[in-house]
């Protein structure tokens, strides 16, 4: 089975990224074939800075090899190392009514929050949809945020197979329930474009001061707390396990302690967790001309696989 999933660079990553698809990503290239790209044409669509793109670009393939994407079994790149991406984007443009793309609850989101309502925000879906049918994937591991942009890239490539024949797989989202959603500190969903998010690779004191500004309601110190209705104990279970979790609830309804106690436990659950990678992550840092090694063989396996679909693509529609 083909499996293929993104990130935009658009900032730092976060535990949503990790949980709602890394951590997906990571269980999945051990049985199956997986295509993971860092989508560097999509940060063009959003209010992210420019100035830092480039770099931005560099540390999310960093966090991804910190994190584990072992690049002997998985095909990793950056978007725009193989361009025919944009030629099916454009391609792909003809097979796309404007009413799917004015029905997208992500652009209707970004434009209410104040990013500009360019083109590219708005026809942001067809080149995720040439994204995943470029590189025939069967599977997308997503969170629940992007099951909208799956269901619009079916779409587009029934369209086009209902002319041309059998030319895309037609892709399916996989979603983790548990971890569709995950909640930022202020119980939103956890969103770089909603300042709200917990990263990944935080400085400790930094991560501390994050975690102690989780929204939670104002029970006063000595009385039980209730883990079902609590941001703390929301992020703090990603991390454990059943019995970590019935454990912590006990903690929370015990009245022994403070929701500045469970932030503690909550900062070194993501410390923890995450020790190992920072070690990979600060090799990476220092190895930068490994990283891009690594890219660049990714970038040509995505390629041999992108030059010959869009071959059998440009012969169905006629491009000469
Ligand atoms: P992006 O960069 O916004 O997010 C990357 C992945 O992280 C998931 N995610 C979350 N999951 C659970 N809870 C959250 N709070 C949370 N926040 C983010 C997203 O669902 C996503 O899986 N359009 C995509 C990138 C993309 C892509 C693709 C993905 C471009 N082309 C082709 C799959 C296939 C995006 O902007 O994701």
């Amino acid at each position: 089975m083909r499996v293929l999933s993104g990130i935009q660079p658009s900032g730092k990553l976060h535990i949503g990224n990790y949980f709602g698809a890394i951590a997906q990503m990571l269980k999945l290239q051990k049985e199956h074939e997986l295509f993971a790209f860092i989508a560097n044409y999509h940060a063009l669509s959003g209010g992210a800075d420019l100035k830092e793109l480039k770099q931005n670009t560099f540390e999310v393939a960093v966090d991804f090899l910190a994190l584990g994407i072992d690049p002997d079994k998985t095909v990793f790149w950056v978007q725009s190392h193989a361009k025919e991406v944009l030629e099916l984007y454009w391609i792909l443009s003809r097979y796309t009514p404007v009413g799917l793309l004015e029905r997208a609850h992500s652009y209707k989101d970004k434009v209410a929050k104040g990013i500009a309502p360019s083109h590219a925000l708005f026809s942001y879906p067809v080149l995720m949809a040439a994204d995943i049918l470029l590189y025939d994937a069967q599977k997308v591991p997503v969170g629940k945020d992007q099951i909208q942009h799956l269901e619009m890239t079916r779409d587009i490539a029934i369209k086009f197979n209902n002319e041309h024949g059998e030319i895309f797989t037609i892709p399916e989202a996989m979603v983790e329930e548990s971890v569709a959603v995950v909640p930022g500190i202020d119980g939103a969903k956890m969103s770089k474009s909603y300042g709200n998010t917990i990263e990944i690779f935080m400085e400790e004191k930094a991560l501390q001061k994050r975690c102690n500004k989780i929204v939670t309601d104002s029970t006063p110190l000595g009385e039980p707390l209730d883990p079902e209705n609590c941001n703390v104990y929301a992020l703090a279970s990603l991390f454990l396990d059943e019995q970590g979790k019935t454990e912590l609830a006990e903690r929370y309804r015990s009245g022994e302690y403070g929701y500045g106690h469970f932030k503690k436990e909550l900062k070194e659950l993501i410390w923890d967790h995450f020790a190992p990678a920072r070690e990979k992550r600060a090799y990476y840092l220092e190895h930068p001309e490994e990283v891009f090694a690594i890219l660049e063989s990714g970038a040509a396996k995505a390629r041999a696989v992108a030059e010959e679909k869009i071959a059998i693509v440009r012969d169905a529609v006629g491009i000469l």
